[in-house]
């Protein structure tokens, strides 16, 4: 099928047809239809700029902006046929226009241009989610406090290398996702910030011949500045690459936090059990309960760093001002948005529910010797020693341990002694090497000790206040 291009807004130049090619490709209706609140907000803002300024009459403003509405109804009710000739959400909404109220509507793009109107239609986007998913960032923000809180007294094992290192309160990997998550809602904040910017105006890409009043479009639009330089203004994705970042790093620590819960199910940790809600079974073996949303929402993070890529390298290289290559965005930025949201609504499930095993976190505390640094300190501070002679004592009492099966609140007090004459006291020994106790000596700011814990949940606190 060949299309004519006399239905098109740039009929004027173009008589020829139009290959099946040229409208498959260069339609992005197919996803820019999610974006007709922004486009239809732009208009209304635009349409009454131009009654301020002398070019539309009231009664054109008013029917232009009666159709408007009816436009967005029919969108809404999905009702409006979407047809890929007519490319994109700007001109659907125009077309439609024309059909419901003619001239008035033909007015419309006076002073305007699709350049500047798919960038405010994408800084309005952004902006409205950049903050729904900061708030929904610090909602899961708070269910992690929640559940450190509740397990303040709860001791697990932290690893480094995925080796058992040394005795944790659980709040305390619970709140280290916290802050990156809170970070996350930080940079969405700035994410937000540099989209509050008016790129309206600023036509093709040098401004308009007429008087435009850009104040009273960023008024009507809720934005807080105005782009100083109209071919910036259509040529930059910075917005939305933001909006990516922020959210591909999302989706990392968000991955992060997948796969310790993913580790933490599994038979040889059992730390973990999540309910049934967030769990799949196997259709081949009965006894499998599986965390999909949490490798689900692993998996998302290559997709949400893939989104960024994808625009980054679109946008790599482009000669100023509007290219058609930026027509891209569209696709990483509504695949980003929805993405991210999954996640964060995914994670806020899991950790909702999240039952811990306390009982798996002594036994593996035991079996890692988690407390042998504590005993090397206390050689330290109690029998003088240096940290290294007190570090090699210890390491050979780990090997006894290993050579006969021991742990080393069970290492009986005459194999203790071989590793150092001290290690037979037991008023020296047993509590050196008690976990119960070992994370309070952790008291240095930051630490695990229960009394940094605690500021750090009322700075917690404190910040999720903050930022409301
Ligand atoms: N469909 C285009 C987009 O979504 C609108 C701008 C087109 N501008 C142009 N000069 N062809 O980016």
């Amino acid at each position: 099928m060949k299309h004519t291009s006399g239905d098109k807004l740039w009929q004027g130049r173009s008589s020829g047809e139009v290959a099946d090619i040229t409208v498959e490709m260069g339609q992005s209706i197919d996803l820019d239809i999610q974006l007709y609140r922004e486009d239809i907000q732009g208009s209304r803002a635009h349409a009454r700029m131009l009654h301020k300024i002398g070019i539309l009459q009231q009664s054109e403003l008013d029917s232009i902006l009666e159709g408007l509405s009816q436009v967005e109804g029919e969108i809404a009710a999905r009702q409006l046929p979407l047809q890929p000739e007519l490319e994109d959400i700007h001109t659907h909404v125009e077309n439609r226009l024309i059909e419901l109220i003619g001239d008035p509507a033909r007015k419309l793009h006076t002073a305007r241009s699709r350049n500047d109107q798919v960038a405010v239609d994408t800084h309005l986007f952004v902006k409205k989610k950049s903050r729904e998913l900061r708030f929904l960032l610090l909602d899961l923000c708070r269910d992690l406090l929640k559940q450190a809180e509740d397990n303040i007294d709860v001791t697990i094992p932290a690893y480094t290398h995925l080796q058992v290192a040394q005795p944790a309160r659980l709040s305390h990997p619970l709140m280290a996702h916290f802050w990156a998550f809170f970070r996350d809602a930080e940079r969405l904040q700035f994410v937000f910030d540099q989209a509050n910017r008016l790129p309206l105006g600023s036509g093709a890409c040098l401004g308009v011949n007429y008087d435009t009043d850009r104040e009273f479009l960023m008024q009507e639009l809720d934005f807080g500045s105005i782009y100083e330089n109209s071919m910036d203004a259509v040529a930059s994705r910075d917005h939305i690459l933001n909006f990516l970042y922020a959210t591909a790093l999302l989706g990392v620590h968000a991955s992060r936090i997948a796969e310790e819960i993913i580790l933490w199910c599994s038979v040889e940790f059992s730390f973990l059990k999540l309910p049934d809600s967030v769990t799949t079974g196997s259709s081949i073996m009965p006894q499998k309960k599986n965390p999909d949303l949490a490798e689900l929402i692993r998996g998302k993070a290559g997709r949400l760093n893939g989104n960024l890529m994808n625009l980054m390298m679109a946008v790599k290289g482009l000669p100023l001002a509007y290219n058609r290559d930026l027509q891209e965005d569209r696709q990483p930025l509504l695949d980003s948005a929805y993405q991210a949201e999954l996640v964060i609504r995914g994670l806020r499930a899991m950790v909702q529910g999240m039952q811990f095993q306390p009982q798996n976190m002594q036994q593996s505390l035991e079996k890692g010797y988690a407390t042998a640094t504590d005993l090397a300190d206390a050689l330290v501070s109690q029998k003088n020693l240096a940290f290294r002679e007190a570090h090699h004592a210890v390491g050979r009492l780990v090997a006894i341990c290993e050579e006969h099966g021991y742990s080393l609140t069970n290492v009986p007090a005459a194999e203790r002694q071989k590793a150092h004459p001290d290690f037979g006291d037991d008023s020296f020994y047993l509590p050196a090497v008690d976990p119960a106790t070992s994370a309070d000596r952790k008291r240095s700011r930051g630490g695990t000790a229960r009394p940094r814990i605690q500021e750090q949940l009322k700075k917690a606190h404190q910040c999720l206040e903050e930022a409301g």
